[in-house]
């Protein structure tokens, strides 16, 4: 008998459950009813008297034993399988601190665009990027095989009939007149393709913002007075325009408008290149062609167009020296524009 006490407590002592089931199995083995100890205590009455104080101590000592280490077991088992699940959440611990985005800087300066021209009545129209040729050329004037082309190298899509990537949004705006009859007052945001060489001052993707503005009796004077506040409101209200003489296919007379330098005022400075002067869009009446082409009664309405790209005016806004900042996504450099809007 004091054998098998023993040899049961050596099990119960290196007894060690994997799971809350095995614990349960252990005790039913050694405790419940028909289990191993109370089969001891059963024959405990055969046990001779003059060793039964002994005995009876170490069959109390091994039922003890069981007892605790099927209780440890469960515990311990219980425990770990709680962690993470009923673990609550540390109240005092700081809140983790989340970075919010900023807006790029292109469409910090893209909406202002719109705004200044939403505040007098224009409204924005969008198009799509992969246009025709009639939308992107033909409409607008350009004459097949004719030189104008060239001055937009086009990304092609496909040839015969040429679908390309859109070179300008005035393809926009060929869009608005053929579906609305004036008084037209659209302008057209968005992203342009050439093919032209990467450089600090060029890219084959850019963004312009275009508009257009026809009724009837509009005229140049109409057209230098929109700019002047247009130049003003984006660039502060001393700011000066001039208009030089330019071509573009779709207008006539055509300019290239200017606003004074809002870095030095105009003595001259590195970013004007000491001429006082910035270059920021083209701009010119529409070309009557380029109405009739679009069922726009050329004889009873006139209109002015004009140009610019986004790039060209955030970077003088903001002293950006390379346009290729704009398409790299550099959080060192749009970060610093964390507090623009
Ligand atoms: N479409 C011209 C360009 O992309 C800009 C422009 C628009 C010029 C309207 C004159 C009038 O360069």
């Amino acid at each position: 008998m004091i054998d098998k006490i023993d040899a049961l407590l050596k099990e119960v002592e290196s007894f060690s459950a994997k799971t809350v089931e095995e614990a349960e199995a252990f005790r039913v083995k050694m405790l419940s009813k028909k289990g191993e100890i109370p089969a001891l205590f059963k024959d405990f009455k055969s046990v001779d008297p003059a060793s039964r104080k002994d005995v009876g101590m170490r069959l109390n000592q091994l039922k003890q034993a069981a007892t605790d280490k099927v209780n440890e077991e469960k515990d311990r088992l219980a425990a770990s399988e709680d962690s993470g699940s009923t673990q609550r959440p540390d109240m005092t611990m700081p809140a983790r601190f989340n970075p919010i985005g900023s807006r790029h800087p292109l469409s910090v300066v893209r909406n202002r665009i719109n705004k200044i021209f939403e505040k007098i009545g224009f409204v924005i129209s969008e198009g799509p990027e992969i246009e025709d040729d009639w939308h992107n050329f033909s409409a607008l004037n350009f004459p097949e095989e004719h030189p104008a082309r060239d001055m937009q190298d086009t990304f092609f899509v496909e040839k015969n009939p040429d679908i390309a990537l859109r070179t300008h949004t005035s393809s926009v705006q060929v869009r608005v007149m053929e579906n609305q009859q004036p008084p037209i007052r659209t302008i057209s945001p968005g992203r342009v393709f050439r093919n032209e060489a990467i450089s600090a001052r060029a890219h084959c993707i850019f963004h312009q913002v275009e508009g257009l503005y026809i009724d009837e009796g509009v005229s140049f004077a109409d057209m230098k007075q929109t700019l002047l506040y247009f130049a003003r409101e984006m660039f502060g209200e001393d700011t000066q325009i001039r208009l030089r003489p330019s071509f573009f296919p779709f207008t006539e007379p055509s300019a290239e408008m200017d606003v004074s330098c809002n870095i030095c005022g105009g003595p001259g400075c590195t970013i004007c290149k000491y001429s006082g002067w910035i270059e920021v869009m083209g701009c010119g009446m529409v070309d009557p062609n380029v109405l009739d082409n679009c069922g726009i009664d050329s004889a009873r309405y006139s209109g002015f167009a004009f140009g610019m790209g986004i790039e060209r005016i955030t970077m003088n806004l903001y002293q950006v020296k390379d346009l290729r900042m704009f398409f790299e996504n550099d959080l060192r450099f749009l970060k610093q524009f964390e507090s623009a809007v």
